[in-house]
């Protein structure tokens, strides 16, 4: 068999858009607002911009780089610079793999409240609603033996909708359908921001966001959690930069084009939480709860906070409420297609497996895995799941990515790649900035993710930590392990 024809964007549009829509997510509607708030609203912004700058652009143009300059899968990238860094490579696929196995789940929950909020159907109490009506969670282990047939069969929606589109040629399927859904999620936010902003007590939310407290910037939890933000919402250590970039037909544009990139991700999620401070806003002033004792709980800002928003906006939130889901929804599917593409281009390359066929087994294997956060128990194990891999697995992964690049590669090979393909040139300080800034940075933050993790952790929390340390060690090592039926894998050319 030989090896299947080299994919290609078929314009710079798709390539943005594709970039945009996969950093674009639940990380910028879910996860920003909630960051944002938890850490006293406008002191956040100094950090959240450093952090911005120093590791979101630096580190994105290391993929960029990166895939332009090899144009082959991250598997294949790793076995060219060094034999022995394949399962590297398998491992932080394994672990966007089993990232995407969750967030597949929150689209799906997801997925749940536009339908019930036609209806405003989670009555008035949303956070028992969520728990008993949605989730039906336990806490008892034997959850595990229960289904909750109305988050499976939503789960089974999103796998399916993510199957159809990435089976497809990559211009057909991923390329057009974020040129497709970015617009309209956008024009669905720019309406309801405008709309928030009319709402009365908009301004005791919005001014939150836009209030400094410079007392913060000595506050190193603060700095942590913005960096924490950054690394989730530009997908950076995920591939997936590196993927689409080797799509890139030469002549791209590569810093100007990750600038953009990056400032779209950023303005959408600081432009986005406009509206929700304003939102929350509403709520303070109507329940007379002060501002920041609103949200309690971290993940319920979406299904708890807001129905209860929807509950005392009136009629209006007959339409804002699905809108607002709706979003979520489109901003999840775009970033679902992302994490998938470059799993399924490292399996289909070294194994010679078509697209679509690659597509399937991953698509049904990621179904089955998520089937267990369809249990009783299953909202449980996925906190337990966000918490490893995002704090600990997937920082451990960007460390990796920083050290291999910046200190195995030939850097200096890729400040030549970058300054050949761009307006805006790169130089010494980027290079200072990935080989030391970078890895104390985030050193640092994954000791603070491991010590979170752990002093958190119950014994169930521990056990399943314990399967996931062990998968993450023994599949990687399978994977490089396995002969490459595409012969061309091994020839090392850069
Ligand atoms: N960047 C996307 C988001 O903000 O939702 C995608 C993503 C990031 C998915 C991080 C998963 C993840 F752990």
């Amino acid at each position: 068999m030989t090896e299947t024809k080299k994919q290609e964007w078929n314009s710079n549009l798709a390539f943005m858009m594709a970039m945009i829509g996969s950093a674009v997510g639940l990380g910028n509607i879910w996860r920003f607002p909630n960051v944002l708030y938890s850490n006293g609203g406008g002191s956040f912004m100094i950090p959240y911009i450093v952090s911005l700058f120093l590791l979101g652009i630096s580190f994105v143009l290391v993929e960029y780089a990166v895939g332009f300059k090899f144009k082959k899968s991250i598997a294949r990238i790793l076995f060219s610079i060094k034999e022995k860094l394949e399962p590297i490579a398998w491992l932080i696929l394994l672990i966007v793999f089993l990232i995407t196995t969750y967030y597949v789940c929150v689209v799906g929950w997801d997925f749940i409240y536009i339908m019930l909020s036609f209806t405003k159907a989670w009555g008035a109490n949303p956070d028992l609603y969520f728990a008993n009506n949605v989730l039906h969670a336990t806490d008892s282990v034997s959850g595990i033996f229960t289904i909750v047939p109305n988050v499976l069969v939503s789960v089974f929606v999103i796998w399916f909708i993510a199957w159809a589109i990435i089976r497809r040629d990559l211009n057909d399927g991923i390329g057009k359908v974020s040129q497709i859904l970015l617009p309209l999620l956008c024009l669905i936010v720019v309406g309801i921001v405008i709309f928030s902003l009319t709402l009365p007590g908009a301004s005791i939310g919005y001014t939150q966001i836009f209030t400094p407290d410079w007392s913060a910037l000595t506050n190193l939890d603060v700095w942590l959690a913005a960096f924490g933000q950054i690394v989730f919402s530009l997908s950076l250590g995920m591939a997936i930069a590196m993927t689409y970039a080797s799509y890139l037909p030469d002549g791209s544009k590569l810093v100007d084009n990750a600038i953009i990139v990056a400032f779209s991700n950023s303005g959408f999620e600081v432009f986005n939480s406009i509206g929700i401070f304003s939102i929350l806003g509403f709520m303070a002033l109507t329940s007379g709860i002060p501002f920041n004792e609103l949200v309690t709980e971290g993940t319920g800002l979406a299904f708890v906070v807001f129905p209860q928003v929807f509950n005392i906006m009136g009629p209006a939130a007959y339409v804002v409420g699905p809108l607002f889901f709706i979003c979520i929804l489109f901003a999840g599917i775009t970033s679902v297609i992302a994490l998938l593409e470059g799993v399924c281009y490292s399996i289909s390359e070294k194994f010679l497996i078509e697209r679509k066929k690659t597509a399937t087994v991953v698509c049904i294997i990621g179904f089955l895995i998520s089937c267990i956060f369809a249990t009783g128990i299953g909202s449980t194990i996925l906190g337990v799941f966000d918490a490893y891999l995002n704090n600990f697995a997937l920082l451990f992964a960007v460390l990796l990515e920083c050290i291999i690049f910046g200190w195995i590669y030939k850097f200096d090979d890729l400040i030549d790649t970058l300054n050949q393909h761009s307006s805006i040139k790169v130089g010494k300080t980027w290079k200072a900035v990935i080989k030391y800034i970078l890895p104390i940075c985030i050193g640092g933050l994954w000791i603070q993710g491991i010590y979170s993790t752990i002093s958190t952790a119950d014994g169930l929390s521990i056990s399943i930590m314990g399967i996931l340390t062990v998968v993450l060690i023994v599949v990687p090592i399978i994977f490089a392990k396995l002969p490459a039926i595409n012969k061309n894998y091994y020839k090392v050319e850069n």
